[in-house]
Parts: C-alpha cells; structure tokens; sequence
C-alpha cells in the first residue's frame, strides 16, 4: 500500500517541477568562516572561502546551469550577463568577499574556448586565468548609510537608527536579560582559564555572550585544543550551553516583538527583497537574480518579523556560517518571450539552508504563519509591507533621526525613545580590560554616550526655552548651530 503509494507520489514529481517554472530569485547569504571578532581587522578565511564557493556552485546547478534543476527563466548559463544579476554587500571585507567567492561558483571561469574574443585585426584575445569572470559586488544600498560590518562586535550601532539603537540597548536594562546575567555568573567564570588571555574575570560574563561564544568557537576551529589553555573545560555540553546563551543574547538584541525598531535590519532587507523581485516581474525576468551578503543578526531580525520562530525555535538561533535565505519567484503558468505571467499568477517560495547549501539541504518553510510553503505574490507583498522600511522618509521617521541624511525630511521626530532607564546609567566599564574586549565594551559606552548625549541636547533645549521665555522674544537669534530642529 505505502509503496504503491510511494510509487505514484515520486512518478508525479517530476511532473509538478516541470510544471513550475522559476521566474526570478533573491538570496541573503552569511559570509563563511572567519577570525573571531575579538581581534580585528576580521577575515574570511580560506575555510569560509570554501563555504561560499560551494554555495555558489550548489545555486549554479539549482538555478544557472544547462542542466539546472529549477532553471531560471532567461538566466545566462556560463557566461555572465551582468544585467542579469545584482548583488550588494556592505563595504566590509568579510562580507565583500565572501560576495564575490560565491560569484565564482555561481559563474566559473569559462575556459579558453568561451573565454575569448576577436579583435578588428583577426587576432584572438582570453581572459585571464581561464575565462575567470568579473562580476561588480555593489555597497548595499539602505535607506540609511549604515549598513552591518563583521568588524563591530554588535551589529546594531552599524544601522545608523537611532530609536533600533535604543531599544537594542534597552535589553541590557530588560529583567529577562538582568537574571540571565546573574544566573550565568558561576558557569561563565567556569570557563575562564580558557579565555582569561582575552578576557578579564569582569568580562566574562552573559553580558558578552557572544563574543565569548564567536572566540571559543573559532578557537575550536582554527587551534590545535593542545594551544587551548584547559580545553577539558570545553565538554560538548558547555560548548552548547555557550552557543545557546549566545542564541538568546544576540536573538533578544535582533527582535522584540512590542518593539518592531528593534528588527530595523530585517525591515530595510524586507524592502530590498521587493523591490528586486518587483523589478524582476515587472522587467519580465530581465534582471532575475538579487544577491546580498550581510550578517546573522539580519536573519533574526527577518526571522522574528517574518514569524518563523512560530514555525521552529531553530529560528531563533544564530545562523551558521554561509547559511542562505532564497525567496523563488514562480509560477505554474507558461512562460515565454512572448507570455509573461500575470503578477496574479506567480507566487513566492521562501528556502533557508543552515550552512553552506552545498552540505545543508535547502528547504521551504512557510513564511507570515501562513499554512503553505508556496504563497501568492500579492499576499506576500501584503505581509512584507507591514513591516518592510524601504525609503528615506519612514525610515528617518521611524528611526526619530533628525540630523544628517533625515534633516531635509520634516521634522517628524516624535522622539518614541523608551530609554528613562537607559539615559539615567551608564555603563562602568570596570578596570583592567583586555584590549580586545574594550572594542566590545566601547560600543556599549558609546550608546550610553549617544544616550547621554542626548539627554543632554534635551536639557539644554529645555533651558533655551526657559531663558528665550524670559528674554521675552529678543534672543531668537541667539539658537545654536547645534540645536537640533523640533
Ligand atoms: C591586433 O590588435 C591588438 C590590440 O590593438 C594588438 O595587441 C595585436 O598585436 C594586434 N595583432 C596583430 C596580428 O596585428
Ligand atoms: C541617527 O541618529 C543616531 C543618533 O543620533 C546617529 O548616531 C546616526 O548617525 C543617525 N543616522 C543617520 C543615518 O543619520
Ligand atoms: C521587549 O520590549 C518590552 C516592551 O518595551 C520590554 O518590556 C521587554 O523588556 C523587552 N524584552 C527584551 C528581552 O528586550
Ligand atoms: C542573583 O542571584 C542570587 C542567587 O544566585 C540571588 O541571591 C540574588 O538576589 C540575585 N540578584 C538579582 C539582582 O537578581
Ligand atoms: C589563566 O589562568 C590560568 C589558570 O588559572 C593561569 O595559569 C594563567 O596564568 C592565566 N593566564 C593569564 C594570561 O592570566
Ligand atoms: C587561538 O589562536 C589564536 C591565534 O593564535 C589566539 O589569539 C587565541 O587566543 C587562541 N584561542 C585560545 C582559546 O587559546
Ligand atoms: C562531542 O561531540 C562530538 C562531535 O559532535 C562527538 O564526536 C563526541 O563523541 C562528543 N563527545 C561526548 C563526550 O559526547
Ligand atoms: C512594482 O514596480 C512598479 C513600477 O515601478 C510599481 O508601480 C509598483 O507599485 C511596484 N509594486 C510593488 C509591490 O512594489
Ligand atoms: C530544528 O533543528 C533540529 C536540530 O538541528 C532538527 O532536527 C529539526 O528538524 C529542526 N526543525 C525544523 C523545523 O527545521
Ligand atoms: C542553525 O544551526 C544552529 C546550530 O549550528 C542552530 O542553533 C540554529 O537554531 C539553526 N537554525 C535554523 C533555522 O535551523
Ligand atoms: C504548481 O503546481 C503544483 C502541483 O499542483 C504545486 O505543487 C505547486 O505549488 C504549484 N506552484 C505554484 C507556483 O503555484
Ligand atoms: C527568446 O528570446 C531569446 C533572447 O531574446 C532568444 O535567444 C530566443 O531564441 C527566443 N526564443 C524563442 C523561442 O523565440
């Protein structure tokens, strides 16, 4: 019964793929194995190379090759058409070049034979080294001027967006995060004689769950355990309860449910996935293929948005190096040069693969807790746009920015800053910290800095107001360049 069952589900697939027919792609992609973020500058390693190359290759066979499996529709095979692709990655090295490892697979160098061109005179000239194909890797346009860089221990000073900024930091004054802290304190101080070369007794706490958890990690990888000092310390279990407190630390930093700004990353890429796939249905699949590199805390700040954690708890979890999120473009209905679907017949396809997707499968998962992995484009636009950030104006408005790029875009700034608590203390900071870990601690100081700041513009504006009242209208002029508009 199973296997006559069986027998006719696995006759019909190949039926229902060759139905389907993929109009356009956009993929999200971590970079691959790198150096720790403890000392900079980080690098891609040669291991992480690997990573990436493989995943191109893999999404070669998938979508680009003659014989791809789901081919995309009009997609160059070998040799690149550079208008058919775009891809972005911040200006950060990890992720640039971890961007153009993967072009390499995705397009490979072509040989002698295609690789060449003749000139006026008759006389042949190849590309160098056997047909290698150049591909542009575009800095990632955002609605802001930030964008994440795998220098910077959090991500989140890297987007610019003052309110994220603040709610991010608003965690370290959360209960959830307070007892964390204090019932890690024992087990953290544990495993200090394997890090107490970087970090410090005061260091070594949940409050740098991720850089302790990104060193051990990456120490794992790269030393001998022999050059680990106490490595017996690192039992399987310890690593993973290191790896899960990281999970939560930087999971809780990426979302927040009652405070969507937190997520500002997963908003601004929800606004570039549609755009590249509107562009790719209203081009009739002329530019099919969007790329963009960027870091974990963008997929748990989409994940969060996106509900998947609803669907896996797996999706509150840092994503492994090289991991890949694909949104497919399809549609059942024929497609040809001189039919194009209708934007009512195609639907979108959402695919995460945890690690390089050469070794992890790549599989669909139902994206808004929608029931299907396969949902209409126009649902999907629907479900993005509740929390897709795309252009300047709401992203100035939602961030409270004011100064800067959003100085021209009215003064909105309802200043939602849900910080009392964040602006009142400031962090300590403690003495005799490594240097390596004063980078991690420096970012926060910054943003009680910012904070502080702020405050204090606030305090100075208020005592403009008093002094203006009582000057009785003379000294407006007398308002500082400084001043911030209101
Ligand atoms: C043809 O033109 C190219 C480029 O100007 C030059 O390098 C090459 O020597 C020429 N070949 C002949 C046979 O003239
Ligand atoms: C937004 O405001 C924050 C805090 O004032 C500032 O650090 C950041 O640079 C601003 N972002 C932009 C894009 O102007
Ligand atoms: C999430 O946001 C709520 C509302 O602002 C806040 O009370 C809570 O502490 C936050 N939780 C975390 C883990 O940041
Ligand atoms: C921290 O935990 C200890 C017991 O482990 C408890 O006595 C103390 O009250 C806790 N402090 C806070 C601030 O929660
Ligand atoms: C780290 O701790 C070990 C064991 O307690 C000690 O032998 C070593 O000297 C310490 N190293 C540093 C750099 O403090
Ligand atoms: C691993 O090696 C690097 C580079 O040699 C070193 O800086 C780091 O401290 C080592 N990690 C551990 C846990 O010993
Ligand atoms: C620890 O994990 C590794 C790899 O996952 C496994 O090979 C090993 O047997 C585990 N060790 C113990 C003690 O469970
Ligand atoms: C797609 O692009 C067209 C043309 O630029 C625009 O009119 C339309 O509003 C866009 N649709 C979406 C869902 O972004
Ligand atoms: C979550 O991860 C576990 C362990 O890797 C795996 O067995 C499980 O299938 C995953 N769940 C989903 C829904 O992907
Ligand atoms: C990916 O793998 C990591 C473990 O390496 C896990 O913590 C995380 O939950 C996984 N994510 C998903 C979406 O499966
Ligand atoms: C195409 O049809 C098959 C079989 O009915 C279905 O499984 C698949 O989801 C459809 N794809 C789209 C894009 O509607
Ligand atoms: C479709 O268009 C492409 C490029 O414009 C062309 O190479 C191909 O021959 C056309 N196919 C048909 C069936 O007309």
């Amino acid at each position: 019964m199973l296997a006559k069952q069986f027998i006719v589900v696995s006759s019909l697939l190949p039926l229902i793929s060759a139905q389907e027919t993929v109009l356009g792609v956009y993929i999200f992609h971590r970079h691959g194995d790198r150096t720790t973020k403890s000392y900079s500058p980080t690098s891609l390693t040669d291991l992480g190379y690997q990573q990436v190359w493989q995943s191109g290759d893999f999404y070669r066979a998938r979508y680009v090759d003659s014989t791809a499996t789901s081919p995309i529709h009009g997609i160059a095979s070998n040799i690149v058409k550079n208008s058919q692709l775009s891809v972005e990655a911040p200006v950060d090295n990890v992720l640039q070049n971890s961007a153009a490892g993967f072009l390499q697979g995705l397009y490979p160098p072509v040989g002698a034979t295609l690789g060449s061109q003749t000139l006026a005179n008759g006389s042949s000239v190849e590309a160098p080294m056997n047909g290698f194909q150049l591909i542009p890797v575009n800095a990632v346009q955002s609605a802001s001027t930030g964008a994440n860089s795998e220098n910077s221990a959090w991500l989140q000073g890297q987007s610019g967006c003052n309110n994220a900024i603040i709610s991010s930091n608003n965690y370290f004054f959360s209960s959830e995060y307070m007892q964390k802290l204090n019932s890690t304190k024992s087990f953290y101080q544990s495993i200090l004689p394997v890090i107490n070369g970087t970090f410090t007794s005061a260091t070594d706490t949940f409050k740098n769950a991720y850089t302790i958890y990104d060193f051990i990690h990456v120490s794992m990888i790269h030393n001998s355990s022999s050059s680990i000092p106490s490595d017996s310390l690192l039992t399987n279990e310890t690593v993973y309860q290191l790896q899960t407190l990281a999970d939560n630390h930087e999971f809780n930093l990426a979302y927040n449910s009652s405070e969507p700004i937190r997520a500002i990353a997963g908003s601004t890429l929800a606004a570039q996935i549609l755009q590249q796939l509107n562009s790719t249905i209203v081009g009739k699949s002329a530019s099919q293929v969007g790329i963009q590199f960027g870091a974990y805390a963008s997929f748990l700040s989409f994940f969060g948005l996106a509900q998947l954690p609803a669907v896996s708890e797996n999706f509150t979890g840092i994503v492994d190096y090289a991991s890949s999120m694909t949104f497919e473009l399809v549609t059942n209905s024929s497609v040809s040069n001189s039919s194009y679907p209708t934007a009512d017949e195609i639907s979108v396809r959402f695919l995460f693969s945890n690690g390089s997707a050469a070794a992890n499968p790549l599989t669909a998962y139902p994206l808004f807790g929608q029931s299907s992995t396969v949902i209409p484009w126009t649902t999907f636009v629907s479900e993005m746009n509740k929390f897709a950030i795309g252009d300047q104006a709401t992203w100035c408005s939602q961030c409270g920015n004011s100064t800067g790029v959003c100085a021209t875009s009215t003064s909105t700034s309802t200043s939602s800053s849900p910080s009392a608590t964040a602006s009142g203390s400031s962090s300590s900071g403690g003495g005799g910290i490594s240097k390596a870990v004063a980078g991690v601690i420096g970012a926060m100081v910054t943003l009680a800095v910012i904070l502080g700041l702020e405050a204090l513009i606030m305090l100075i504006a208020g005592l403009r107001l008093v002094s203006k009242k009582r000057l009785g209208g003379t000294g407006a002029a007398a308002v500082a360049p400084g001043a911030v508009k209101e």
